[in-house]
């Protein structure tokens, strides 16, 4: 078995916010990420697929091909986006970085023409990683 991490960066605008509550409380639930007008980070993702090496290839997969499939299904869906308002995948869901991480696996699970989604990895800051194996 060989796994194979494709990283991606993508920036991205967001507010952690439930309705009903005021400003204030959000604040205290959220701290700065519940900021009413917004506010930006820098993720980086990282994606790994796990398979057997094809001896004909000697590929697990074509890496073009997962960098293009993460890219249509992910990146351009949230790159320099409001993840509240912009993302189809995200509607209706508290843009948390553990939301994020779940969606983006939804996003990809089906999608990995050989091997297997292993995990997803979804640096929110240099200190702070959140990562989803699908249960
Ligand atoms: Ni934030």
């Amino acid at each position: 078995m060989v796994y194979i991490t494709r990283r991606e960066r993508f920036s991205a605008a967001h507010r952690l916010y439930k309705t009903g509550l005021s400003d204030e409380e959000n604040f205290k639930l959220y701290g700065l990420c519940s900021n009413p007008n917004w506010h930006g980070h820098n993720y980086v993702l990282e994606v790994v697929v796990k398979g057997e090496v094809d001896p004909e290839t000697g590929y697990l997969l074509d890496l073009k091909d997962l960098k293009e499939i993460i890219r249509k299904r992910v990146i351009e869906k949230v790159d320099h986006k409001n993840l509240n308002l912009d993302t189809d995948f995200m509607k209706g869901i508290i843009p948390s970085a553990e939301n994020i991480t779940i969606a983006i696996w939804n996003q990809l699970v089906d999608k990995i023409p050989k091997g297997a989604l292993h995990s997803v990895k979804l640096f929110e800051t240099e200190n702070n990683y959140f990562e989803y194996k699908g249960e």
